[in-house]
């Protein structure tokens, strides 16, 4: 298996759930840069550079990638030293800049060949129900699919916490993410990964289950 694993994939295309469970299932760490951006977000000390910056988050827009950078590179390195099994990165990839930033760092580690990316694909109409329907646990940040058994669910079911919709999970801001960082924004990037035999696709369409079963596939023959 490889030690470094980026999913990629549209807003909703259920990265989280399945980093998640990666996690769970293989001992894998988990790095969402998304969910980086919103702690640093939190922050009452930032720069005014930074406050900036994270503008373009509350807006649907990418965050310039210096930020990416300043907040990715270093956590990543932290855990690498500490001899994890690996790491997987969760929508840390939105552009070719980046792609290229994050291969130099990896082959700086000596982790050039133990990349495996994987593009969870939906359909934009998919991305937009899922979006507007989700929420999270606001202690644990549990992601809550939207069934029938927890259409009605108040309190995550996994630490008690109270369940919340994510601040850029309202109509105009799904609709801008979807267009800037859907599947037409992603095709550069995935022609990056697949031009260096690095790329698996994935039906993100199927079930959250049968959605796991060929993630896992996929890193166990990576
Ligand atoms: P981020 O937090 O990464 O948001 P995102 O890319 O929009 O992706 P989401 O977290 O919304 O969706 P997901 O694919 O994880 O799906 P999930 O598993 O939750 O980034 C937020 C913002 O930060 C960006 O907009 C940008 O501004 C900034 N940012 C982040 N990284 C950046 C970078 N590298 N450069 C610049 N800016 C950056 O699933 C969604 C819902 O669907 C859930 O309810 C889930 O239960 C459900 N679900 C999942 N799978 C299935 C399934 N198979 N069937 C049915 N339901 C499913």
């Amino acid at each position: 298996m490889k030690k470094i694993i980026i999913f990629i994939g549209s807003p909703g295309s259920g990265k989280g759930t399945q980093a998640k469970r990666m996690v769970e299932e293989f001992g894998y760490v988990h790095i969402s840069t998304g969910a980086l951006l919103r702690r640093l977000s939190e922050r009452q000390d930032l720069a005014k550079k930074e406050i900036k910056a994270l503008e373009f988050m509350k807006k649907g827009h990418l965050v310039p990638d210096w930020l990416v950078y300043k907040i990715v590179f270093p956590e990543a390195d932290k855990l690498i030293l500490k001899k994890s099994k690996g790491i997987i990165f969760d929508g840390a990839i939105r552009n070719v800049k980046q792609a290229r930033a994050f291969q130099k760092h990896f082959e700086k580690l000596g982790l050039g060949d133990e990349v495996l990316t994987l593009d969870i694909k939906i359909s934009n109409r998919e991305s937009f129900d899922r979006l507007t329907k989700r929420r999270i646990c606001g202690k644990c940040d549990e992601i809550i699919p939207w069934t029938s058994l927890t259409a009605k669910l108040k309190i995550c079911p996994k630490c008690g916490g109270k369940l919340k919709l994510r601040k850029d999970d309202n109509l105009v801001v799904i609709k801008k993410r979807i267009k800037a960082q859907g599947s037409t924004a992603q095709k550069p990037i995935l022609d990056f990964y697949r031009k260096r035999k690095m790329l698996k696709i994935i039906d993100g369409m199927k079930s959250i289950d049968e959605v796991t079963l060929l993630v896992e596939n996929e890193i166990i023959n990576g």
